[in-house]
């Protein structure tokens, strides 16, 4: 299914009045005023028509609402131009904001700061369940607006419980929404590839993404979002406990470690995330449409190999 911009934003607009919207754009203001000049300021920007706060409304209508039409407009100025572009409704909406509200969210918080790392490290044979015990909490997930935005699957991880390495990436495309599970489209077949070349199998790493739900458009996972979802991958690694962590591309790079920093000034050194040391790479997307940067990424995964004790597989 694949929605116009001004539907998604309506889809964004209906669960974010769901929510009261107090998380979105929070910053220092008191709370009692900024959910109210949000309100103003959704409603504007969809109807064009003053309203008053809506009655709480359960999340499942949500849906139904983002398909009804739009109430009538009023003859109000006209709202400034909203690009259009593979339009995030974030900046739609963010278009019809005050400078002030629409400010770009603080930087990202490190995954060490946002949960004490667990005292007891699990097993190996309580993993499994542990892991699906995490899956069992996300249920059929609506705490974001990526439910809303046409995601079919879920796509919550692939690989061994007890993996020593970890490959976080972005989000699922269009493949991995259909199917349920992490890179297994083109970005994938790749991303096989490069396990394989350091001597290993994909199902004896563990593989997941920033965000469980495909963005729109495969569009970068907005702050809410990413936010919202990395509380369940940081479950995921605490029970898992990889020695060492790839983040594919600046997105698992800019949650990982919360630096909003260039990808060249990450890649070829050490972090570090939940006890887990951590190489970036570039994505297997990206290197699809710059092969040329093929080598670079190789010398990323020499480093880990270092790590890890790995040796390419003979050539047969
Ligand atoms: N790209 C990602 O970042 N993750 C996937 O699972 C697939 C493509």
């Amino acid at each position: 299914m694949s929605l116009t911009p001004q539907q998604n934003l309506r889809a964004y607009v209906d669960y974010l009045r769901d929510l009261g919207i107090y998380d979105l754009y929070r910053r220092d203001e008191p709370q009692t005023l900024l959910p109210e000049l949000l309100r103003t300021a959704i409603a504007d920007s969809v109807s064009r028509v003053p309203m008053a706060a809506p009655p709480p409304v359960p999340v499942a209508r949500a849906v139904s609402a983002a398909a009804a039409p739009l109430p009538p407009r009023a003859a109000l100025p006209p709202r400034p131009a909203a690009s259009t572009k593979e339009a995030s409704p974030f900046d739609l909406l963010a278009s019809t904001l005050s400078p002030e509200l629409a400010a770009p969210m603080p930087k990202p918080i490190p995954f060490d700061d946002l949960a004490p790392l667990p005292l007891k490290i699990l097993s190996p044979a309580e993993r499994p369940a542990a892991l699906e015990a995490v899956r069992a909490d996300i249920g059929d997930c609506t705490r974001c607006p990526l439910a809303y935005a046409g995601r079919h699957k879920i796509v919550f991880a692939d690989g061994d419980p007890n993996a020593r390495l970890m490959f976080v990436g972005e989000g699922p495309g269009a493949d991995e929404d259909a199917s349920g599970l992490p890179f297994v489209g083109k970005a994938g077949q790749l991303l096989n590839n490069m396990i394989g070349a350091m001597g290993l199998k994909r199902e004896e790493v563990y593989i997941a993404n920033i965000v469980k739900c495909r963005p729109p458009g495969n569009r970068t996972p907005e702050p809410v979002e990413a936010n919202t979802c990395t509380q369940f991958l940081i479950k995921q690694i605490d029970i898992v406990r990889p020695e060492v962590i790839v983040a594919l591309g600046a997105t698992a790079a800019t949650y990982l470690l919360g630096v909003k920093q260039s990808l060249g000034s990450l890649r070829g050194r050490w972090h570090s995330s939940r006890g887990a040391k951590v190489a970036v790479t570039y994505h297997p997307a990206f290197l699809l449409r710059d092969p040329r940067q093929k080598g670079e990424a190789w010398k990323d995964l020499q480093m880990v190999m270092g790590e890890m004790g790995l040796k390419p597989p003979a050539k047969a």
